[in-house]
């Protein structure tokens, strides 16, 4: 799989032609799944596939912005054991199955909700582990796609969501990225002296719940600190799942361009001046 090219090429598609996902394409995808790297691979994490129209009415009001569901052919949920880090788990392995779709020509869309027991009793889902995804998939409507280049896409203006930046839009490098200490902003050149403009070009497309875009990294020495805002971080999932893709993104090109990548949990007794409302989460040693 050429990491990059499906990074650099990858968006959210939310309107999907009626045909339906051959099933070898669907279990490569789950086999993929079991065979790719994993952020905690000590956690079992299970995929279902659900695919006919009735799966988008029992999720209509249940998952989706505001409750606004997307109509594709099929949804790939994620079943995980809950032990800790479990949803930045299910963000990474969750943004490599919409990587792996794309490479099989599929297109795809994250789904957030608020009820994870809902979204069990709706899809009628019997286990005691947690739902920790919803990804809709699908082929992509063209026609339907170029009607929506509106800049915050139909889900938004239909939920009623304010969305202040674009939908698709990145926040630069400099404002993304500090050097040994917040607000030190990076430029590219000591990125690129010290190889990581690749890498953090890559995490910078990262998809993000809303484009919020909640992540930002300090380079300490040989660590990559990955912090969030953390409007509430402990109980927010997509938060959670936001920085897991952040990982994924970051970690992936590291992997393929000069070492495998590790991120570890641990906490960090430093002070680096964060501002209260970011939350560190994790880093990588590089
Ligand atoms: C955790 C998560 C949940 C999301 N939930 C929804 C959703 O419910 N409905 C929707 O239309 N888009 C959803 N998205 C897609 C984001 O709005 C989209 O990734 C972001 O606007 C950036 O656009 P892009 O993916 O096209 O680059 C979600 C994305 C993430 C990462």
């Amino acid at each position: 799989m050429n990491y990059k090219s499906l990074i650099m090429e990858g968006k959210s598609v939310r309107h999907f032609k009626e045909t339906p996902i051959d099933a070898k394409i669907l279990s490569e995808i789950e086999q993929y799944l079991l065979e790719c790297k994993k952020l905690i691979p000590s956690i079992e994490v299970e995929a279902r596939f659900f695919a006919g129209d009735d799966n988008y009415k029992r999720l209509y009001g249940v998952a989706g912005y505001q409750g606004v569901m997307i109509e594709a052919p099929t949804y790939l949920v994620l079943i995980s054991e809950d032990k800790p880090h479990h949803l930045e788990n299910a963000g990474y392995l969750g943004e490599r199955a919409r990587l792996k779709a794309s490479d099989l020509g599929l297109s795809s869309c994250w789904v957030t909700y608020s009820d994870r027991n809902m979204v069990k009793n709706v899809l009628g889902i019997e286990t005691d582990r947690e739902v920790v995804a919803i990804i809709a998939l699908g082929y992509g409507s063209k026609e339907k796609q170029i009607e929506n280049t509106a800049k915050t896409g139909d889900n938004y203006s239909k939920s009623n969501l304010s969305v202040t930046k674009s939908s698709t839009e990145r926040i630069p490098l400099e404002k993304m990225v500090f050097i040994d200490k917040w607000g030190n902003s990076a430029d590219t050149d000591t990125l690129s002296e010290r190889a990581l403009l690749d890498a953090f070009s890559y995490a910078r497309m990262a998809p993000s719940a809303l484009n919020k875009q909640p992540w930002r990294y300090i380079v300490d020495g040989g660590k990559v600190i990955l912090v969030l805002d953390n409007e509430e971080y402990c109980g927010s999932y997509t938060n959670k799942i936001d920085a897991g893709i952040a990982m994924l993104y970051f970690g992936v090109i590291l992997d393929v361009t000069m070492f495998d990548s590790k991120w570890g949990f641990d906490n960090l007794d430093k002070d680096y001046g964060i501002p209260s409302n970011f939350t560190v989460i994790g880093y990588c040693n590089i």
